[in-house]
């Protein structure tokens, strides 16, 4: 079937600074996106050459099947959904819902038919008659969604939409902006720099850096397999630890660099004999018990518990992070035992980050 978006190629030049480079990214109908990465890396970037706010520099993008370069926003059939939610201050609901269609010149009763439909199905319908001044963080986002949704378009385009949210709200609209997606049978994506967000509500995860895709798939797929150690220490919270090491002389095993501990564990694949290696943990994979019972003994330095779970700081260089469920039973000072499965342990080539 033909993708409803695809970027084959595509690079993006502000004057000599290269902000997309070698974009390849195909989208099928119905697929929600999370475009994710730190602040800076072009994922404002990437969405807004989709709307065609910006031009891209080489490269093609489709839409539907149809090729894009070129063509202006408002004849892209595509609909971004703002952090600033961009309302006019000055109409109610019902004409913030209602403007573009006017604009394109349907009828006013035929109109306003369509904005009490889209209200009925985002929970607008007794707000219709207010002014986005009038209504809470939540319901100006639903209504930025709504005036999306009304004119039926090929790809639901959202930049960041739920950062101006608190906490509470944020977790709540993005289960409503996912069931939204899926009812409308929607082709949607989502720029965050969330990973949390990303992990939670997408489909397909587009893990970017530098204008660069590091890695692109489902999202327990890239916390499963990360590609480089970016996604690793990226996708997962807290994040993975990083630890040097050295592989040994037959490349079936290797041996820890935890300042002046040298610790050797088991791998479950063979890598270059002698080869350097970050070895990346992920906090919850290490698993600890009583000095002198796991793999090895760490001193413990900091405790902090949330009640549900419980994060270990061990003073080791570098430090290690463990999370426990649970409250937890240990103290700061004490010496615990950790155990780490060796197909929990990734690899990485020390110099190029690469996974082995
Ligand atoms: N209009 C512009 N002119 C020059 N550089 C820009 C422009 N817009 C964005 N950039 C640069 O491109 C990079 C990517 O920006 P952006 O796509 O907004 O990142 P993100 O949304 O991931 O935070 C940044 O380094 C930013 O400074
Ligand atoms: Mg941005």
């Amino acid at each position: 079937m033909t993708p409803q978006i695809e970027l084959a190629g595509v690079n993006k030049y502000y004057g000599v600074f290269h902000a997309l480079k070698n974009i390849d990214l195909s989208i099928a109908k119905g697929t929600f996106v999370a475009l994710v990465g730190p602040s800076g890396c072009g994922k404002s970037t990437l969405l807004r050459s989709l709307a065609g706010l910006e031009s891209i520099s080489d490269g093609s993008l489709k839409i539907a099947g149809d090729l894009m370069n070129g063509v202006p926003p408002r004849k892209r059939d595509v609909a971004m959904v703002f952090q600033s939610y961009a309302l006019y201050p000055h109409m109610t609901v019902e004409e913030n819902l209602t403007y573009s269609l006017r604009m394109r010149g349907v009828a006013k009763a035929e109109a306003k038919k369509a904005a009490e439909e889209v209200a009925a199905t985002t929970g607008l319908s007794h707000l219709l008659k207010r002014y986005p001044r009038e209504l809470s963080g939540g319901q100006r986002q639903r209504v930025a969604m709504s005036r999306a949704i009304i004119r039926h378009p090929k790809a639901f385009l959202f930049d960041e939409p739920l950062s101006n949210l608190d906490a509470a709200l944020r977790v709540h609209m993005r289960k409503e902006i996912r069931a939204l997606h899926d009812r409308l049978g929607a082709t949607s994506v989502y720029v965050t720099h969330d990973q949390i967000e990303a992990m939670t509500m997408a489909d397909h995860v587009v893990v970017m850096k530098d204008g660069v895709i590091e890695q692109q798939g489902r999202p327990l797929d890239l916390y499963d397999k990360p590609a480089n150690k970016f996604v690793a220490g990226f996708i997962g919270s807290p994040a993975m630890n990083f630890i040097p090491a050295i592989a040994d002389e037959e490349g079936k095993s290797l041996t820890l660099e935890l300042g002046v501990i040298r610790q050797p564990i088991a791998i479950d694949h063979q890598i270059q004999p002698g080869s350097k290696i970050t070895v990346g943990i992920r906090p919850e994979h290490i698993g600890i018990t009583n000095q002198g019972q796991g793999n090895f003994d760490v001193p413990v330095a900091v405790v902090e518990s949330t009640g549900s779970s419980t994060f270990i700081t061990a003073a080791t260089t570098p430090e290690l992070t463990i999370v426990e469920t649970g409250r937890g039973t240990v103290q700061p000072g004490q010496t615990i035992g950790v155990a780490v499965a060796p197909a929990q342990v990734h690899l990485f080539d020390e110099a190029s980050g690469v996974r082995i």
